[in-house]
């Protein structure tokens, strides 16, 4: 999915937080949104996700309006992943319950991602039970295995260790290359940004840093 953001401005108060007058996310491409705390970032997404839809301005999604049916094609990870009550494997095959996608299916392609992610371990585990960095696995996980058109990502290796950090910057590239996903990925570590993205936008004070 291809994003074009024009003349966004996002306020709280009389603070500007955002204010942005062109933006174009090339489909198929991993870009990577880096900036200071407090730059904005996180506001992007929320924008682009439509979580806040209370800001001046306009996103298209591959030229169109946001809807519902564009919505069910984006999904979006959370800097602080939210998990279900429920088990891991529960949590995987959510969103390809929310599809429709067929029971078969539906365990294949959960048992498939969380091979891929190595955290097939975690399968029984409830979502409450599990460190932060596994959470942060398990919720990548449910967001792949539907091979949604876009995909956000907030900070997804935050509380990661060195080893899972590739497993995880793999199966996102894999992601991309397999299915041609459009990846918008927050981060602070310039170095992931070099390892895996085509672009990088960078943010300050809400604007972008040429
Ligand atoms: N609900 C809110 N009310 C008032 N100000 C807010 C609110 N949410 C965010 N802000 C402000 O908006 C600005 C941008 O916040 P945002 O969360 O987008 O930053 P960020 O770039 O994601 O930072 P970080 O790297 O810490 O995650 C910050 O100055 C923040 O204090
Ligand atoms: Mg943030």
């Amino acid at each position: 999915m291809r994003l074009d953001i024009e003349n966004i401005k996002k306020t709280y108060g009389d603070k500007i937080v955002l204010d942005i007058s062109n933006m174009t996310i090339k489909e198929g491409k991993i870009t990577g949104i880096t900036g200071p705390n407090g730059s904005g970032k996180s506001t992007l997404l929320n924008i682009i996700s439509y979580i806040d839809d209370n800001f001046s301005g306009k996103v298209k999604y591959n030229g169109m309006d946001f809807s519902k049916e564009v919505a069910k094609n984006i999904t979006y990870v959370f800097q602080k992943p939210y998990l279900l009550r429920r088990s891991v494997y529960d949590n995987i095959v959510y969103p390809l319950k929310l599809r429709k996608v067929d029971n078969k299916s539906q365990t294949k392609y959960a048992n498939d991602i969380m091979k891929r992610l190595e955290i097939e371990d975690l399968s029984n585990k409830r979502g409450q039970q599990l460190s932060g960095g596994e959470s942060q696995k398990v919720a990548l996980a449910r967001a792949l295995v539907f091979k949604p058109k876009l995909l956000l990502l907030d900070e997804p290796t935050s509380n990661i260790d060195s080893e899972s950090v590739k497993i995880m910057e793999r199966e996102i590239v894999n992601f991309n290359k397999e299915t041609s996903g459009t990846v918008l990925i927050v981060t602070h570590n310039l170095e992931q940004a070099q390892r895996i993205c085509d672009e990088v936008i960078s943010l300050d004070s809400g604007k972008v840093r040429n």
